[in-house]
């Protein structure tokens, strides 16, 4: 992109943001480590080395050997531990912080945020990373990816997107919000809303005595890596960005192509349109996937709407009218997608 468009874009974003959110103080309120922490998904989630191993097999057995399976357990989730730095006495060493940041007035504006660095007695500021976490998941299901960070040497840190994790009271409020969003279009709850609470954020981290301010990378999984990115480029503070993100059509064409022998021949820049373009994926009719990770709002529109089955007008209507109902929004996306 010229740099033209993202300057364009960042004072597009700007103007958007001043409108809709009200200055407010950034606070620090001191929080507590959550042992509980709420997933928005059937079945929940789990850490465990052996089931991840497990999973694999059992993917690879039905992928190979056609056995028929139940589609419902590849969407267990796991998380298994990451490779750390070999440091023995690693959980003494850890240490962690648990606090949120006001970012605007309301029950929404106190951003959750979990910190993971290791104890260090020189004062030498490190480098600090971002870590955004998927749909329906919260900021501990991060924390063995955060734990490898920090046994790296860097201040890693994990926040609950907007109505998720702390964020929530049960399964079902993201959900909600979504659907509130496009009946009432007062609030962006899949993305933009998110991405201002990353620049308050950013405010914060630069200040930190312990990070080098120079060095603050943003990274995120799923609608985490949507948050990375958009964050990244509408505040320069975050000086690298590496979203992690399924493209829109995961396996037919790539699939296709390898029948051919052609896998490698995808252009890369065919892939960057894949993997953010909302508007790629309805032109090309490639959006099922992103609507299947937040259907409910999809369905309501689709009833609201009178029809029978969700197609490329209610998806169209559902991005532009309730997740980037503003014009800004609107041109800013066209900037982008
Ligand atoms: C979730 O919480 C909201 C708001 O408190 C409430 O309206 C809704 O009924 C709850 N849903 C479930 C499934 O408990």
């Amino acid at each position: 992109m010229p740099p033209t468009s993202a300057l364009s874009f960042f004072s597009s974003f700007a103007a958007v943001v001043l409108l809709k959110f009200l200055p407010v103080l950034l606070c620090v309120i001191p929080g507590k480590p959550v042992n509980d922490p709420l997933y928005q998904e059937f079945p929940k989630p789990i850490f465990s080395e052996v089931i991840q191993l497990l999973h694999k097999l059992y993917i690879f057995v039905s992928a190979h050997f056609l056995v028929p399976f139940d589609r419902r357990y590849l969407s267990i989730h796991v998380m298994a531990s990451c490779p750390k730095e070999d440091i023995p006495n690693m959980k003494e060493l850890l240490q962690e912080q648990n606090f949120y940041l006001t970012t605007e007035e309301g029950e929404q504006g106190r951003l959750p945020v979990l910190v993971l660095s290791m104890k260090e007695t020189d004062k030498k500021k490190r480098p600090a990373i971002v870590f955004l976490h998927s749909t329906n998941k919260c900021k501990e299901w991060l924390r063995p990816l955060l734990q490898a960070y920090a046994s790296r040497g860097y201040i890693a840190v994990a926040i609950d997107s907007r109505y998720h994790g702390e964020r929530a009271t049960n399964t079902t409020t993201y959900r909600d919000a979504l659907i509130s969003s496009w009946k009432k279009g007062d609030t962006m709850p899949f993305i933009y809303d998110t991405v201002w609470d990353l620049i308050k954020l950013a405010d914060y981290l630069t200040e930190r005595e312990d990070i080098d301010s120079s060095r603050i990378g943003i990274t995120g999984e799923s609608l985490g890596g949507m948050h990375a990115w958009f964050a990244a480029f509408a505040n320069t503070r975050y000086a690298v960005v590496v979203p992690t993100i399924g493209v829109q059509d995961p396996y037919l064409n790539i699939r296709q192509r390898e029948d051919k022998g052609r896998v490698t021949d995808i252009p890369i820049g065919d892939l960057v349109m894949r993997l953010q373009g909302f508007q790629w994926a309805i032109e090309h009719d490639q959006w099922q996937a992103r609507v299947d990770s937040i259907k409910a709002v999809f369905e309501e529109a689709r009833s609201d709407l009178g029809k029978n089955e969700i197609d490329k007008e209610v998806v169209q209507k559902v991005w532009h009218l309730n997740l980037i109902h503003h014009t800004q929004y609107r041109s800013l996306h066209h900037a982008l997608c």
